[in-house]
């Protein structure tokens, strides 16, 4: 089947087969590796990326829904990142950084909707995203560190 749909603000039209996810189209197919496959179940976050501005998880998206819409990953929110993921680095938030790139993006959704900088609503924010090495804190601190600054 071919799909077409906008990409990181550019127009993408492309053959893939119908029963690929979201994820495995663009980490197979238009080389964006910003999400990751962790548990593949849409458990864990580290797929996220944005579709018509809402986040979701892209591993259990179906490419049957792309025709039209719009597909922001993390690779075109560089900039607009940028406070976060140097909190990131000051805390020491990343270990193996396999779950950073979509606690970047859940934490950068929360910001940008007002999120509150309470250590607990941001635990909260981050029920979707799991992370195997650090233990949350420091991604809590990082992520509480960056409120204050304009997402
Ligand atoms: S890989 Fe998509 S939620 Fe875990
Ligand atoms: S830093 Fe390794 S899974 Fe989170």
């Amino acid at each position: 089947m071919k799909l077409s749909f906008t990409l990181n603000g550019h127009p993408v039209e492309v053959a893939t087969e119908p029963t690929l996810s979201l994820l495995e189209l663009l980490r197979r197919h238009l080389n964006i590796t910003s999400c990751k496959e962790g548990c593949g179940e849409g458990e864990c976050g580290a797929c996220a990326v944005f579709v018509d501005g809402r986040l979701v998880n892209s591993c259990i998206y179906p490419v049957l829904s792309l025709q039209g819409v719009e597909v922001t990953t993390l690779e075109a929110l560089m900039e607009k990142t940028r406070n976060l993921r140097e909190s990131f680095e000051r805390h020491d938030a990343a270990q193996c950084g396999f779950c950073t790139p979509g606690l970047v993006m859940a934490a950068y959704d929360y910001l940008r909707n007002g999120g509150s900088p309470d250590p607990e609503a941001v635990k909260t924010a981050l029920d979707g995203n799991l992370c195997r090495c650090t233990g949350y804190q420091k991604i809590i601190e990082a992520i509480v560190d960056a409120s204050g600054e304009e997402q």
